[in-house]
Order: C-alpha cells, then sequence, then structure tokens
C-alpha cells in the first residue's frame, strides 16, 4: 500500500491494475485474524447455528450495501475516509474522524494476537504437537502460561509488531502482497482440509449440529449484535478502510460484482475456520466452559486438534505460519491506515506518523497483552483490556460510524449519488432497490435499537 498512502493529492493518485487487482488487495486486507480467530469464537459463544445464520443474512443486506457505499464514496471523492467526508459535506466530517479511530484502536490489540500465533508457531518448530497440547502438574498449558506471564506475551507482541514496522520502513509491502496470493489460496485449502479433519472425529457429529443447525433460544439483540460488529470487523468496514480502498479503484470496474466477489471469499474463510475449531471443541475440548472461551478459544482447540492428528506438529507449523501471513498482511494494512490518518490528519510526514503510530501501538498493546495475566484484576464492565478495547472499536465506534454512514448515504447526499456512481462504470446496478432500503431504513433502524441495547446491557441496565 505505500505508494498509495504517499499521496493524497486526488491527480496523482495511483490505481489498482484491473478488477482482479482491485478485488485481491481488498480481500487482502478483509482475510486475516478475524475470519480465522475472531469469527470461531464469536459463533462458539453466541449460539452456533443461529450466529451463523444471521451473519450470512446480514452480509448480503447490510454489508453488501455498506461495502459498495464506502467504495464509491471512495472512488467519488478519490480520498481517504479522514478527509472523504469532509469534501463531500464539511459538517459530517466528524463521520470521518470516527471511523479514524477504529484502526488505532485495533491495531495494537490485533498485534498481541499475531504475537500469540508467533508463539505457537515458534512452539511446533521447537516441540513435539503433544507437548504443546499438554498440561503440566500445575493444570497450566502452553497457552495458559503464555497469557499469564508478565512479560511472554509483551515480547511475542513487540515481536510482531516490530516485523510489521519493519516491512513498512523498508517499503516491501508489495512484495509481501504478492506473496500472499500464493500463501493465501494454500491457506485456503489448508483451512478446509484441517475442517474436514475435524468433522471426522469421534462426537464431532455435536459440533457440526451445534454450528449449523439455528436455534430459535439463541436468537437475541446481543447475537444479533455480535453477529453485526463480526461483519463489520471481517469485512474492515465501518472504519474508512474501503473508502481508501475504493479511492484507488479505476472508474470502469464494477463496484457491485466485486464486493460479492470480496464477501463471498471473506465468508467462505470464516465458515471454514468454524467448521475446523467448532466441531474439535466437542471432539477434542470441552464444550461447556470452552465455548465461552472467547478470544482465546482457537489458542485452546487447536493444539488438542492437532495433537490427534498423524502429522499434527507439520500440518500445524505449515498452518500457524499461514495464519501468521495472513495476519500480517492485515497487520501491514492495519498499520499503514494509521500512519496515513496521521499524516492526512495533522499534515505530519511519513516517518514522525510512523513514530507516532508505535507509541500508541505500545500503550494499547501492552495494556492488552497484560490483561488475561498480571492485570487481570483490572476490568471495566467485567471485561479484560483486550476485550475492552475491542469492545469499544467494535461494538461502539463501528456500529456509530455505520449508523452515520447510513444517514450520510440515506439523507445527505442521496443513494443516488452511489448509484451514479456504481453505475458510472457503464454496468447497471442491479440491486440499487435493496441497497436504498437498507441504506435509508433498514440499516440506520436495526443499528440504533441494537446499539442502545448493548449499550444499556454493558452498563448493566438490562439484561438479555
Ligand atoms: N478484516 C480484517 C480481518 O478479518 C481485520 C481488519 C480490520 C483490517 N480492519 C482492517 C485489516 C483494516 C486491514 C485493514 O482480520
Amino acid at each position: 500500500m505505500s505508494e498509495k498512502n504517499n499521496s493524497n493529492n486526488s491527480n496523482d493518485r495511483s490505481s489498482f491494475s484491473g478488477k482482479l487487482g482491485f478485488v485481491l488487495a481488498a480481500a487482502g486486507s478483509a482475510v486475516g485474524l478475524g475470519n480465522l480467530w475472531r469469527f470461531p469464537y464469536c459463533v462458539a459463544q453466541y449460539g452456533g447455528g443461529m450466529f451463523l445464520l444471521l451473519y450470512v443474512i446480514l452480509a448480503v443486506t447490510f454489508g453488501f450495501s455498506l461495502m459498495v457505499a464506502e467504495i464509491a464514496i471512495g472512488r467519488k471523492t478519490r480520498l481517504s475516509a479522514i478527509v472523504a467526508f469532509d469534501k463531500l459535506k464539511p459538517e459530517y466530517s466528524f463521520i470521518g474522524v470516527l471511523a479514524s479511530l477504529v484502526p488505532i484502536i485495533i491495531t495494537p490489540y490485533y498485534a498481541v494476537i499475531g504475537g500469540w500465533v508467533l508463539k505457537f508457531l515458534w512452539s511446533y518448530i521447537t516441540l513435539p504437537a503433544s507437548a504443546v497440547a499438554a498440561t503440566n502438574e500445575n493444570g497450566m498449558t502452553l497457552f495458559s502460561e503464555l497469557i499469564s506471564s508478565p512479560t511472554e506475551p509483551i515480547v511475542w507482541f513487540l515481536f510482531f509488531l516490530g516485523i510489521t514496522i519493519f516491512i513498512i520502513a523498508i517499503g516491501v509491502e508489495k512484495g509481501i502482497e504478492k506473496s500472499s496470493k500464493v500463501l493465501m489460496p494454500i491457506l485456503v485449502i489448508l483451512i478446509a482440509v484441517v475442517a474436514i479433519y475435524s468433522c471426522t472425529l469421534p462426537n464431532a457429529i455435536n459440533g457440526i449440529k451445534y454450528y449449523l443447525i439455528p436455534r430459535s433460544k439463541d436468537l437475541s439483540v446481543k447475537t444479533v449484535l455480535s453477529a453485526m460488529t463480526q461483519l463489520f470487523y471481517s469485512l474492515s468496514l465501518a472504519m474508512g478502510i474501503m473508502i481508501t480502498y475504493g479511492s484507488y479503484m479505476k472508474k470502469n470496474i464494477n463496484i457491485e460484482t466485486s464486493v460479492w466477489q470480496i464477501e463471498i471469499f471473506d465468508t467462505a474463510i470464516a465458515f471454514w475456520a468454524g467448521l475446523a475449531i467448532i466441531p474439535a471443541v466437542f471432539a477434542c475440548g470441552n464444550p461447556t466452559n470452552d465455548l465461552k472461551a472467547g478470544p482465546t478459544l482457537m489458542f485452546i482447540i487447536l493444539p488438542k486438534l492437532f495433537a490427534t492428528m498423524k502429522a499434527g506438529r507439520i500440518v500445524a507449523i505449515v498452518f500457524f505460519f499461514l495464519v501468521f501471513f495472513a495476519a500480517l498482511t492485515s497487520s501491514i494494512s492495519l498499520y499503514e491506515t494509521c500512519v496515513s490518518i496521521i499524516q492526512d490528519k495533522f499534515k505530519q510526514k511519513r516517518t514522525p506518523s510512523i513514530v507516532f503510530t508505535f507509541f500508541i501501538c505500545i500503550i494499547i498493546g501492552f495494556l492488552s497483552s497484560l490483561g488475561y495475566g498480571p492485570l487481570s484484576m483490572i476490568t471495566f464492565l467485567g471485561m479484560q483490556f483486550l476485550d475492552l478495547f475491542d469492545f469499544l472499536s467494535n461494538s461502539v465506534l463501528m456500529p456509530i460510524v455505520a449508523f452515520f454512514t447510513c444517514i450520510f448515504v440515506g439523507y445527505v447526499i442521496k443513494p443516488k449519488a452511489i448509484i451514479d456512481e456504481v453505475e458510472s462504470s457503464g454496468h447497471e446496478f442491479t440491486l440499487k432497490k435493496l441497497f436504498t432500503v437498507v441504506i435509508k431504513y433498514v440499516a440506520p433502524i436495526l443499528i440504533i435499537i441494537i446499539l442502545i441495547a448493548s449499550l444499556l446491557q454493558a452498563f448493566g441496565k438490562i439484561t438479555m
């Protein structure tokens, strides 16, 4: 992304080479820990099949409409989010500012999880699969020792962050993105293989049922909220990213079909990741506890799964390497986003912006790293630091940004502005009716209900 972020001038803006170039770049940003780490634990926590069903319904309505809107805003203005709203209507520039806060919160804690992935990669390189899954005499696993240590999570976090910054500083993102075009498809195949293996284990059938069959008792405001925020997170929506991507998209490319391709690719990967992990919870774990494990789920279950496999250690090394790679490409793109926000907003040069982003990462990253261990006694609204940052960015800021984006498109610039932009490529916008209804009515109303209910719940005013 380097050359793109260096220029904010609409005239010398470079473009993605073609439709495939755009879809691959946007999908590369979308696919990451959100699909592999966050999606499975959200499905597990919020009722399996019902979450999956809601996720898919929201993806084809909300996700679709919001992504079309963001890409079209970007292509129309040729600017990044923080200035795009300002250019269209200065009174609404606050949407760009709020959207920009999201990656600034996500980038540091993303690197913490990236650090956990590195720790596992290293463990499988140095230890047999059984040892990575083993519990010691104190009842601790390698993972529980990691997150309760006062130093280890910080070391791995700094290592992951260091790799990200190093790549950005020496400017080889392009090379990394190129390799990701080879490595991502391998990752997809490997996840599918692991998922199929996981489904053949004894008792896995209960997990498959839990994952695929919606139960009406799981339908709640909380499930809808978590499905919606997971959708935004996974598709990198409601944080200005797709506006930036759209600003590099050529005029002759069909936005509508590009959006479908990105959505299908992203959702398919998340689906396979869920199918690898949820049945394994029933086959090798303890469903009563593990389904509620939250952010730690993947790291609890996968070692147990790999320990049952014949070539578990090799599969685990390749698997964690590819997860690391997917996380790294997203982390580079997140970091770059923060850097360009600081450059655009505060008119700073690139190097001071990289350094400033680093300091923010250190503060939020240290707190997140220690939140499950030495700082676990500090909680806000019942959440440790990592969950708190995730909650603030995903469950508070992103719905607010999404709400105002809908209002902005629906009532300020009007859906027609977006429809015209989509159709300026010479393709008809087939689903423009759906788009208009979702952006003007369905999405804002639903988001506001969900947001209020979830805030009331977080502050203990109601129980759901
Ligand atoms: N969507 C990414 C994932 O699924 C995470 C992400 C959120 C992201 N915002 C982003 C990636 C911005 C790149 C840029 O992991």
